[in-house]
């Protein structure tokens, strides 16, 4: 039996059915789903998760209607300047990962402030993805490892190597991934980070997941067997493994297998 996860990531899917569904409009269950946003960072932070990797608007979210992209970053600016006071009281950490340059100047140093008040504190690492893509998460870390590096050849590049340009360089890999919504895929999320997480998914409507839901997912988590490419039969005969899924950089062959 799995301890709770350290690190948990969550697709927030639905909002728009979640609103459909009671004739409303898609804006109304984005605002759903970001008052839903502060209920589970709550409940995470209760249940003393350490790392919350939330994906708040992915690059190619930009190709939906203006109105909602507009609501949506409304909804972000609005949670950055109701919530951080708050977090920086409770100790939770705020980062944002994702290409934050498209944003407008006034999202862009909120988003900068926010991470500055919240810097040095150590309670949960609240991490929000936002105009993120897990390949352009790959290929910048490809291209920041080349630039770090000038006159090495890219055939020395290697998986831990990589993992250290990612924008989630500072955090251990998820162990449990969480979609809400009813969709089975992972839509370019952590591409990379997850690799070896265990992936969840529940049909509920992302402003309806709450912290019974939450429970519920941890508990599944909990009987999963993680094997990181071993046998069943090896897992149960390797006390080693039976202490693995403490994934703070468990390094393997110099791959992060966490
Ligand atoms: C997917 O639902 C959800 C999004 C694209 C945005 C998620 C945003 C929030 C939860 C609110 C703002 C975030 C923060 C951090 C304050 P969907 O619109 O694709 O739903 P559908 O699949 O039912 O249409």
């Amino acid at each position: 039996m799995n301890t709770h996860p350290k690190h948990i990531a969550i697709i927030m899917d639905g909002n728009g059915r979640w609103a459909k569904k009671r004739l409303m409009p898609r804006t109304v269950g984005h605002a759903r789903g970001a008052a839903n946003v502060r209920q589970i960072v709550k409940a995470a932070h209760a249940v003393g998760l350490r790392y919350l990797t939330l994906f708040a608007f992915s690059s190619e979210n930009w190709r939906r209607p203006p109105e909602e992209v507009s609501a949506l970053m409304g909804l972000f600016l609005q949670y950055l300047e109701s919530e951080v006071a708050e977090m920086k009281a409770a100790g939770i950490r705020l980062r944002v990962i994702g290409d934050r340059s498209a944003f407008a100047p006034l999202l862009q140093s909120r988003i900068d402030q926010a991470e500055r008040d919240t810097a040095h504190n150590t309670g949960l690492h609240l991490t929000i993805a936002a105009n993120y893509g897990g390949q352009w998460d790959v290929l910048t870390a490809v291209r920041a490892w080349q630039a770090a590096h000038p006159d090495r050849s890219l055939q020395e590049l290697d998986p831990a190597a990589l993992a250290m340009h990612l924008s989630t360089s500072d955090l251990p890999d998820p162990e449990l991934l969480i979609r809400t919504g009813g969709e089975s895929r992972i839509s370019n999320f952590l591409l990379w980070q997850t690799a070896y997480t265990e992936l969840y998914f529940t049909d509920l409507h992302w402003p309806d997941f709450d912290d019974a839901a939450l429970s519920k997912a941890l508990q599944w988590y909990s009987q999963r067997v993680r094997r990181f490419g071993r046998t069943d039969e090896q897992v149960q005969h390797s006390s080693a493994v039976e202490h693995t899924p403490t994934p703070d950089l468990v390094i393997q062959n110099g791959i992060k297998i966490g």
